[in-house]
């Protein structure tokens, strides 16, 4: 029978060994290397988006937000980054249409989707009627929130054409009507920190009797 204290000894110089083996191994290939052999997973992913109607090619981190892709890889650095998780509207954006808070998605998932941002809706002497209202009505301070608010509200009308009901319609047997309490409910993930609401919901307003 082979002593204990002899059978502990020879376990011990096994692990010594082994965990040398690695490091060694490790240190050959660098650590780059080392994780490229050892990971199959890819970290990166080529995409392409429409954004406001031109085609953009990119190479992105699969991990960067929406938000990133926009603001540092295109640089349209009017989409806004406030709380970076979901809770200001800032970062809102069109995605196909479709009202988005570009913190909270992956750029990877929106290969082939059509954006829409600020930058997107109107230019200087040609502002969308959204924009218009907004400076007509002094709809904002800072205008940090701002694009946000715009894109947001721009959506919020089409919401209302399209008859999606809101957590205060009514009668949903009926066409959605542009109300200041449907805008109110419908703009409430958009905080705005200086207090434009009552502004904002006049903007709508009147950018609602402008399209209709
Ligand atoms: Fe996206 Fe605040 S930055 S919701
Ligand atoms: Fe300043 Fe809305 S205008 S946060």
């Amino acid at each position: 029978m082979q002593n204990p204290i002899h059978l502990e000894l020879s376990r011990r110089n096994l692990l010594v060994t082994s965990a040398a083996s690695v490091a060694v191994a490790g240190a050959a290939k660098g650590p780059l290397a080392a994780q490229e052999a050892g990971d199959s997973m890819p970290h990166k992913s080529r995409l392409t988006l429409t954004v406001n109607g031109e085609s953009r090619s990119l190479e992105v981190d699969n991990r960067t937000t929406l938000l990133d892709a926009l603001r540092e890889h295109l640089h349209l650095t009017g989409t806004k980054k406030g709380c970076d998780h979901g809770q200001c509207g800032a970062c809102t954006v069109m995605v196909d249409g479709r009202r988005v808070n570009s913190c909270l998605t992956l750029a990877v998932m929106h290969d082939g989707d059509r954006v829409t941002t600020i930058e997107g809706l109107g230019r200087p002497g040609a502002l969308h009627p959204m924009q218009a209202a907004f400076v007509k009505h002094d709809g904002f301070q800072c205008g940090y929130c701002t694009p946000g608010q715009i894109c947001s509200s721009v959506a919020v009308l089409e919401e209302i054409k399209a008859n999606i009901p809101s957590h205060v319609t009514g009668d949903l047997t009926v066409q959605a009507v542009v109300t200041p309490t449907e805008i109110r409910e419908r703009m409430s993930g958009n905080i705005c920190r200086c207090g434009a609401y009552s502004n904002i919901i006049d903007a709508i307003v009147e950018a609602a009797g402008t399209k209709a």
